[in-house]
């Protein structure tokens, strides 16, 4: 069946308590919704890594009624063919191949450009994209690095073009429900608040140096970053584990888990940002932490922290990923669903909103389908109606630079010191050399 928006809302309502009381998506206006269904003025769309996240959303993306993948792009021609088979199923034409992603924004068939290629290319792609006049959907982190993400708001604005991160909670109803909930002062002040992410995954050994493989254009897969050899442990998701790339558990799981903690919160820039950790569980050429706590204090007697355990995955409160928020008069957890729960200080649940739309947060390409359609269509209706983003770029770098901060002094060892009017590292020029990166001479991001 058709992942549409007409078949979530059946799949759902009965489920729900969001939909038994409202029958309609709370984030959608009826006008934009009637705009939507039945409309054949399709929004045309090119995938730019189409491996695992990205095969996911070009399936998702082609499954909804107002749009079309016309263009498929990578540079593992075994990733694209895989991707052009699944899309068989999900629509009517056939999508168009392409090794080089900067081919498909030449033509005018395309609104807008799907990335899910590695951390790296994430902002880059994005630029080059919006100045060709493209709209972007930008999986999670929208930079490697801090500055990345400053260009991308500049980048929006210049061009105004639409661009939504792929932080896709920010779109699911009963998450918003219970944020909202957390706004009207259902648990009071919010003083502090925990996200969380734990896994068991395995080591990635030590790479060999050998030949590129055929299937592959490994120098258009470094673009912007500056070249290295091709080894057999990077290609692909391992890169997600080597800071060239990557940019670790904290931007690849706790991304999302800061920013449901930022929204809650109404957290901007924090004054100070700690980091403990490391690669502890193996010995093998992953950099980043497997284990990893990032504390992050603001103004106003507020803090959060985010706890990484790649290697173990013990749960905590019976979710391997999720956020809690301690206020004055209770708790809130929001876990990696669909869902919320409310306790009050002695830690019984006062109210508990859940849907059985089954998530996997540990499935690495699609832990939840039918949700993230929704954050889709957010997209299309601002592309359309110029609705509001629910994850627009202000929003993500704002989120995604917590958790950068948090690596930042995770590389130096130290806290840093933050100007809480901008999120700018103060008086730490070693830290502050990490704000950016070195670019292969003629990728420089420039706006
Ligand atoms: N929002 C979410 O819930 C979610 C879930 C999973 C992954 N992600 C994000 O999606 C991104 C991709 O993750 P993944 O697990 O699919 O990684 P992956 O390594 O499995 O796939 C990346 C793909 O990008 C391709 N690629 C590299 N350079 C390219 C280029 N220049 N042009 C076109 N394609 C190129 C690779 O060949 C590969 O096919 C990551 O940034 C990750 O953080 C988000």
């Amino acid at each position: 069946m058709k992942n549409t928006r007409r078949n979530f809302i059946k799949k759902t309502a009965a489920s729900s308590v969001l939909f038994v009381a409202g029958g309609v998506l709370p984030q959608f206006s009826a006008k934009s919704y009637a705009n939507i269904l039945g409309s054949n003025n399709k929004i045309n769309v090119s995938m730019m890594g189409v491996n695992s996240r990205g095969n996911a959303l070009a399936q998702n993306f082609a499954s909804q009624d107002n749009c079309n993948v016309v263009h498929v792009c990578d540079v593992d021609s075994r990733a694209i063919t895989k991707c052009l088979a699944s899309l068989k199923e999900r629509q009517t034409i056939t999508a168009k191949p392409y090794t080089d992603f900067r081919k498909s924004l030449e033509s005018k068939d395309i609104d807008a450009l799907v990335i899910a290629a590695p951390d790296h290319w994430h902002a880059p792609a994005s630029l080059i994209a919006m100045e060709a006049g493209k709209h972007v959907y930008v999986e999670k982190p929208c930079g490697h690095n801090p500055n990345e993400g400053e260009i991308l708001v500049k980048a929006a604005k210049k061009y105004g073009k639409v661009i939504q991160m792929g932080n896709q909670r920010r779109s699911w109803p009963n998450v918003i429900e219970g944020i909202n909930a957390l706004k009207s002062g259902a648990i009071g002040r919010i003083y502090f608040g925990k996200g969380w992410y734990t896994n068991n995954r395995p080591s990635i050994g030590i790479g060999k140096e050998v030949a590129v493989p055929e299937w592959l254009d490994w120098d258009l897969w470094q673009g912007p970053a500056p070249r290295k050899n091709y080894k057999d442990n990077i290609v692909h998701y391992n890169w997600h584990w080597r800071w060239h790339w990557g940019t670790g558990e904290a931007l690849n799981n706790g991304t999302h888990m800061i920013d449901l903690l930022r929204w809650g919160m109404g957290a901007d820039y924090p004054t100070k940002v700690s980091s403990n950790g490391g690669r502890y569980r193996y010995q093998d050429d992953w950099e980043t932490p497997d284990t990893q706590t990032i504390n992050l204090d603001f103004a106003d007697n507020m803090s959060m922290s985010w706890e990484g355990r790649s290697c173990n995955g013990k749960d905590i409160a019976g979710s391997t990923v999720g956020v809690m928020f301690y206020g004055e008069n209770g708790s809130m957890l929001i876990s990696g669903g669909n869902s919320y729960t409310l306790y009050d200080l002695k830690g019984t649940v006062v109210k508990e909103v859940l849907d059985d739309t089954v998530i996997d947060p540990r499935n690495k390409s699609n832990p939840a389908e039918l949700l993230d359609a929704l954050h889709i269509q957010n997209m299309f209706d601002a592309i359309r109606n110029g609705d509001t983003l629910n994850a627009d770029i202000d929003s993500g770098h704002k989120s995604t630079l917590l958790v950068q901060l948090g690596n930042i002094s995770q590389r130096v060892g130290r806290s840093l010191e933050i100007d809480s009017t901008n999120g700018h590292i103060i008086d730490d020029s070693e830290a502050q050399n990490l704000w950016s990166r070195a670019y292969q001479e003629g990728w420089e991001m420039k706006l």
